[in-house]
């Protein structure tokens, strides 16, 4: 599905949430610098904006570091034209790291796709080091008076909007029913803590159709 959405993707993320995504990811960036680890994951990183975005802000202790891994060929692809590296292809869920490899990973709109998210967390429990950091930006569940109007958009009007700008409308109807079916923001932070982690805490963005959570090893 992603091989297919590659080609233009940034751009119908643009599009589709209103140029909200960037300011997702700067609140994301905001939260990692806080920290400026020296040796970062950005699992699922897509194109790669995650990496750009914490660069720009100076939020690594060393701006040539940070990795990229993903296992779709073309995202990393659209990565790469951009200038954004090193980039490794890679299944989040058997990663190619030595346990205690990173002091942060972060995972921004990939953590949903993961078809095992319990084994994805001990997974990325495993690579980071002890003290080490998870940031998971990721759709949630938005305040429940909104819920019902967000969720017919995400059902009814989404994909059609993106067939019209000529998505696969199949990609963005599995968006639309990936969000809905997707643990609440304290269902994932049960999860997070079932899987080995502490200081598990969570905030909204967006009325909660975002949600960023942190966890620590
Ligand atoms: C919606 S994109 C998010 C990209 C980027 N993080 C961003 O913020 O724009 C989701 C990404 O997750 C990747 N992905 C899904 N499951 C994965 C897995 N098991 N291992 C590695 N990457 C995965 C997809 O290939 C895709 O590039």
């Amino acid at each position: 599905m992603f091989d297919r959405v590659a080609p233009r993707y940034d751009f119908l993320n643009r599009l589709l949430s209103g140029g909200r995504d960037k300011a997702w990811r700067r609140v994301l960036t905001r939260q990692v610098a806080r920290r400026r680890p020296a040796r970062l994951l950005d699992l699922a990183t897509g194109s790669g904006e995650v990496l750009r975005a914490l660069r720009e802000a100076g939020a690594l202790a060393d701006p040539r570091s940070g990795i990229g891994a993903d296992f779709c060929l073309p995202m990393l692809e659209e990565a790469r034209a951009k200038g954004i590296g090193p980039l490794v292809l890679a299944d989040g869920l058997r990663l190619p790291f030595a346990d205690g490899s990173f002091d942060a990973v972060t995972i921004a709109f990939g953590f949903r796709n993961l078809e095992d998210r319990a084994a994805g967390l001990r997974e990325i429990h495993r690579v980071l080091e002890p003290g080490g950091v998870l940031y998971i930006l990721e759709f949630s569940h938005p305040w429940a008076v909104l819920a019902p109007f967000y969720f017919f958009y995400l059902r009814h009007l989404l994909p059609g909007i993106a067939g019209r700008v000529g998505a696969p409308r199949e990609a963005y109807a599995y968006l639309g029913d990936s969000i809905r079916a997707f643990p609440s923001q304290s269902r994932l932070a049960a999860l997070l803590r079932e899987c080995g982690f502490a200081e598990v805490a969570w905030r909204n963005l967006t009325a909660g159709v975002v949600a960023l959570h942190e966890a620590r090893k």
